[in-house]
Order: structure tokens, then C-alpha cells, then sequence
């Protein structure tokens, strides 16, 4: 494997690792799906699996996660810039490293966040916000995200159940959270192949398989973009039918879940 990143003109990714982003308010799943779709990735396919988090996945990020969830009310500008300090790091030190190395990258929140709360939730500029996120990224989008879309109104039943004091962001107030959701449905629409909008009101196991569904096709992808690059055949690591041997990349393609079921 080259140590330069292979990149994949429609998505930036390198070409080895898959990335996967949950968005969506507090309260609708993304640690217990990303935790469940993680054990699954281990235990069925034996890939190399890092569970990550924004804001916080690193240590510069565990102490402005403190600081922006804790601390002193900012103003929107600084919040921003808080939070993209953390995402540049996250992404420098510890996403695209792993990503090179083949493993999958599965991380609770990313870009999109920011996206939707300061510009749905706080009315900044979009486009400007969204130019900000690429830069401090270089330009790194997940191949998938998934949205667990909740309605505000069962937020509290949810967050009730965490038995966890709310943090400032989860007593925002309703209008926030509509708002945030309206936002992030919006991103959606704009970008459809690489969002999958999931009901998050679902019961834990059914949203599960429906994750397991959006993330299969991209390991297959992976492995045909990796075998493609090292000239070997895909192997059947997944015991099944495990797709063409040898496959050329198929950048963009979409291959069938089946063929990765356990
Ligand atoms: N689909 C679901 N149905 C009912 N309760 C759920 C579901 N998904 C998660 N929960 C519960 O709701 C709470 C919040 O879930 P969590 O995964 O921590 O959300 P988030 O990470 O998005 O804040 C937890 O107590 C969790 O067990
Ligand atoms: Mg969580």
C-alpha cells in the first residue's frame, strides 16, 4: 500500500478505509449504533475498527469538549472555531491516519454537525461555514453518513432514560432542536448519495440492520479499490461469496449487500 492517499476523484477518501459519520441530535442513537455497528464490523469481518467522537476524540479535543459543552457561554463565532480547532486535529492526528491504514472509521458527529447546529440552529452563513469545514479538513467526506432523525418531542423521554444531567446544548430549548433537524434534513436532500436518513423512533435492533445495510456495500468497495491497487484477489474475509476476486476498482459503485452478508 502506498502511503500517499489514493483519492477517489468523487469522494476525496483514500482508497483502503471506509468512513462513517452519525449525525443527529442528542438523544437519537449515534453511541448505541456506532457502538453496535462497530462490534459488528469486528466480529463479521474482522476489519480493524476505530470508534471516534467529535467533539472530543482526541486529547486536545477531550479538553475543548469540556470547554465547549461546559464551560462559559461563547458566542457563535467562537463556537465555530472551537469546534473546527477540534476537527482539524481529529482529522490530522487520528481519521485519515486510520483511514490509510484500511481501517474502518466510524465517528459520532462530524462536519455535518457544525452545519447543522451554528448555521440551522444559529442562523450563521451556510456557505461560509460550510468552505470553513472543508479547509480545516482538507476537503475529507465520510462515504457515509447516517442520520438518525428523532422528533424533538421525544427527545426528553429519551434523554431522561440516560439518567445524565442535560448539557448546554441539550437544554437549547424545542425551537433549537426543530430547527437542527430541519437543517440537518436539509443537508440530506442537498446530498443524497451519501446520506441515508434512518427513523430514529425505531426500535435499537431494526435501525442496526438498517445501518448494517448502508455500511456493507462500502466494505466491499474498499476491498475491491484495495485489491485493485496491491494487484492481489479480494479474499472471502467475510466467508461468503465475497464479490469479484480481483475486481477493478469501481469507484462510485454501488455492490450488493448480500454478497458481504455474514
Ligand atoms: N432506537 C431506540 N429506541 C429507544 N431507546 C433508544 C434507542 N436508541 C438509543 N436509545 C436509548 O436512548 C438513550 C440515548 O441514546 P444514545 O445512543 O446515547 O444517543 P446519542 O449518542 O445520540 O446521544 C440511551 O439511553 C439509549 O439506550
Ligand atoms: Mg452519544
Amino acid at each position: 500500500m502506498s502511503t500517499t492517499p489514493d483519492d477517489d476523484a468523487t469522494t476525496g477518501l483514500p482508497a483502503r478505509g471506509v468512513f462513517v459519520s452519525f449525525e443527529g441530535g442528542d438523544g437519537s442513537g449515534k453511541s448505541t449504533q456506532s457502538r453496535l455497528l462497530g462490534e459488528w464490523l469486528e466480529q463479521a469481518f474482522g476489519r480493524e475498527v476505530v470508534r471516534t467522537r467529535e467533539p472530543g476524540g482526541t486529547q486536545l479535543g477531550r479538553t475543548m469538549r469540556e470547554l465547549v459543552l461546559h464551560g462559559e457561554d461563547v458566542d457563535p463565532r467562537t463556537e465555530v472555531l472551537l469546534y473546527l480547532t477540534d476537527r482539524a486535529h481529529h482529522v490530522a492526528s487520528l481519521v485519515r491516519p486510520a483511514l490509510e491504514r484500511g481501517a474502518v472509521v466510524i465517528t459520532d458527529r462530524y462536519l455535518d454537525s457544525s452545519l447543522a447546529y451554528q448555521a440551522g440552529g444559529r442562523e450563521l452563513d451556510l456557505a461560509r461555514l460550510r468552505d470553513m469545514q472543508l479547509w480545516a479538513v482538507d476537503g475529507l467526506l465520510p462515504d457515509v453518513t447516517i442520520l438518525l432523525d428523532l422528533d424533538p418531542a421525544l427527545l426528553p423521554q429519551r434523554l431522561s432514560a440516560t439518567g445524565l444531567a442535560p448539557d448546554r446544548l441539550e437544554r437549547s430549548g424545542e425551537q433549537f432542536h426543530r430547527r437542527t433537524r430541519e437543517a440537518y434534513l436539509a443537508l440530506a436532500a442537498a446530498e443524497p448519495e451519501r446520506w441515508r436518513v434512518l427513523d430514529a423512533s425505531a426500535g435499537i435492533e431494526e435501525i442496526a440492520e438498517q445501518v448494517r445495510a448502508a455500511v456493507a456495500p462500502l466494505l466491499d468497495r474498499a476491498r475491491a479499490r484495495a485489491a485493485g491497487a496491491a494487484g492481489d484477489p479480494v479474499d472471502g474475509a467475510g466467508g461468503g461469496t465475497g464479490g469479484e476476486p480481483g475486481a477493478a476498482p469501481r469507484p462510485g459503485g454501488r455492490l450488493d449487500a448480500s454478497t458481504v452478508a455474514p
